[in-house]
């Protein structure tokens, strides 16, 4: 069965006090919102600035969810080295951190990630036993150009070279609809979600759907049947809104 993944991508917002807020009301609000049955199935991770993550790991077993977890937003290929401003996965591994988001597009965009980066950085996650959640998914002008499909498998052929597909995550999400409000039609995230899926070789892997992931939409996205978790940028800096998108309502 595919287990659904619910994150959220705090990237560059909060500080550590603002973090302890943030967890000290979390709680409480999946307590108001209704919970969903397979709870147990489900696994909650909030992927925060490296500056939270030993803070948070310290409060995460406070948060009322029996699969709760904090992740990194980025791992280096090297176990160490001069590398000025990186982490390695064994800094992570050592502090029990699970997982980490890699290849997102802001880093492609504005830091010169590229697939074959993307690649290494993947295999040292995994070689370390972390979970990567790869992200991919095509710019406005490769979707108004038709080339949604074609640079999707293209990332995809790139980015997977060697790498275990029994222990990754992978997060479809189109570059237009992150942080813009114009979320994709939940239909079409389900058809390019379906797209990803055709070309795997473990076609239980969870696929994320991401971009303007809201309260309001969560239930509408969750419903479609590819489509096997969020990641989530903006609503995931809200408790109540987080809280909220955790505890979904199918159907
Ligand atoms: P938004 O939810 O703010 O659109 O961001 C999506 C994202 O980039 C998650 O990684």
């Amino acid at each position: 069965m595919r287990k659904v993944v619910i994150a959220g991508n705090w990237k560059m917002y909060k500080t550590q006090s603002e973090a302890k807020i943030f967890f000290s009301e979390f709680s409480t609000h999946l307590k108001d919102t209704a919970s969903q049955a397979a709870i147990a199935d489900q696994q909650v991770l909030i992927c925060v600035p490296y500056t939270n993550l030993s803070l948070l790991q310290t409060l995460a077993p406070t948060v009322s969810h029996p699969n709760f977890n904090v992740g990194a937003q980025n791992v280096h290929w090297a176990e160490n080295g001069a590398f000025t401003g990186e982490i390695s996965a064994p800094m992570l591994i050592e502090m029990a951190i699970k997982y980490a988001i890699i290849g997102h597009s802001e880093r492609r965009q504005f830091f010169g990630e590229t697939d074959e980066t993307v690649n290494k950085r993947l295999k040292a996650a995994q070689a370390h036993g972390l979970t990567p959640i790869l992200c991919v998914g095509e710019s406005k002008q490769q979707r108004d150009q038709g080339e949604t499909e074609s640079w999707i498998f293209a990332q995809l052929a790139q980015d997977l070279v060697d790498i275990d597909q029994n222990n990754l995550i992978i997060a479809y999400e189109p570059i237009w609809a992150i942080g813009t409000g114009d979320t994709c039609a939940s239909s079409e995230a389900n058809r390019v979600v379906g797209l990803i899926r055709s070309k795997l070789s473990n076609p239980n892997m969870t696929i994320q759907y991401g971009g303007s992931v809201k309260s309001d939409n969560i239930d509408e996205i969750m419903t479609q049947p590819e489509i096997d978790g969020v990641l989530v940028g903006g609503a995931s800096l809200d408790p109540a809104s987080f809280a909220r998108i955790v505890n979904y309502r199918k159907g």
